[in-house]
């Protein structure tokens, strides 16, 4: 992410004044990892951190992330496509997505442009053959190339929206756009989609589930390192409300 505050000169010296040591040695953060020393912990004021520093430190903690891999079509018709990892799910019924979008250079990605342009856009989740493509997908290109044929990406025809899908991935989720929300200094966007037409792939739907270690989704962890599922643990089963009566 492009850094454009002004106070970014500072945040080295921020950090410093920020850090309170609460015992000692606490200032060594690696000395904290190795001991056993679990009450030692670092103090950080986030009013005193440039943008940059604090997003650091907040995609090294929310970890690992699940990536949304995007596509969306430009006025001009380009077919676009970028990954998005400030992703969740906000809704069940009917099913709702949401993805934070950023700037670069103060400029809303290409992503968030054309969302807003076309109201359409598709949702893939990515396995772990894919995730090189994912990675070159969010190198930066003017908005008139197309991500997808830099790529050499096969697309389908999605059902409900003009906006093709990926023929590779596991998971594709048409989506339509239905609210837009801006936070902080950047201002940037948390869009929400309501998903019209799911295409998960055979083998992943099991009575209604889906198998997660057949899906072998790749999550991120930051700048260019990414993770996979590691062990699944299964314990015992709490009992929780039905969400709805039906
Ligand atoms: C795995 C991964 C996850 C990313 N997650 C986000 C994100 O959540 N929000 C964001 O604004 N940029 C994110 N980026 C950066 C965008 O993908 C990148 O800025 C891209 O060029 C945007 O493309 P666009 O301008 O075509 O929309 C991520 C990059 C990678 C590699």
């Amino acid at each position: 992410m492009v850094d454009r505050d002004p106070s970014r000169e500072d945040a080295t010296r921020c950090l410093a004044t920020a850090v309170v040591a609460t015992g000692a040695a606490t200032a060594d953060l690696g000395a904290a990892r190795r001991g056993p020393d679990r009450d030692a912990a670092m103090r950080i004021d986030p009013s005193e951190l440039g943008a940059e520093r604090i997003y650091r430190l907040m995609t090294g903690i929310v970890v690992p992330r699940p990536i949304a891999w995007v596509t969306s079509l430009s006025a001009k018709g380009v077919v676009n496509l970028a990954p998005f990892s400030a992703f969740t799910f906000v809704s069940q019924k009917p099913p709702m997505l949401a993805v934070s979008i950023g700037r670069k250079a103060g400029v809303y990605k290409d992503t968030a442009h054309n969302i807003l342009d076309t109201e359409e856009y598709v949702i893939h989740i990515a396995d772990t053959p894919l995730m090189s493509a994912l990675h070159e997908s969010s190198v930066e290109h003017p908005p008139d190339v197309s991500e997808v044929e830099l790529l050499k990406l096969e697309v389908r025809p999605s059902e409900h929206i003009k906006v093709p899908r990926l023929a590779a991935p596991p998971v594709a989720m048409e989506c339509r756009f239905r609210q837009c929300l801006e936070f902080g200094e950047a201002r940037s966007r948390l869009i929400v989609g309501e998903v019209v037409m799911f295409h998960i792939r055979d083998d992943l739907v099991n009575n209604g589930k889906i198998e997660t270690e057949a899906l072998d989704p790749i999550a991120r962890i930051g700048g260019p390192r990414y993770a996979r599922l590691g062990e699944i643990v299964t314990l015992r089963t709490v009992f929780q409300t039905p969400k709805s009566p039906d």
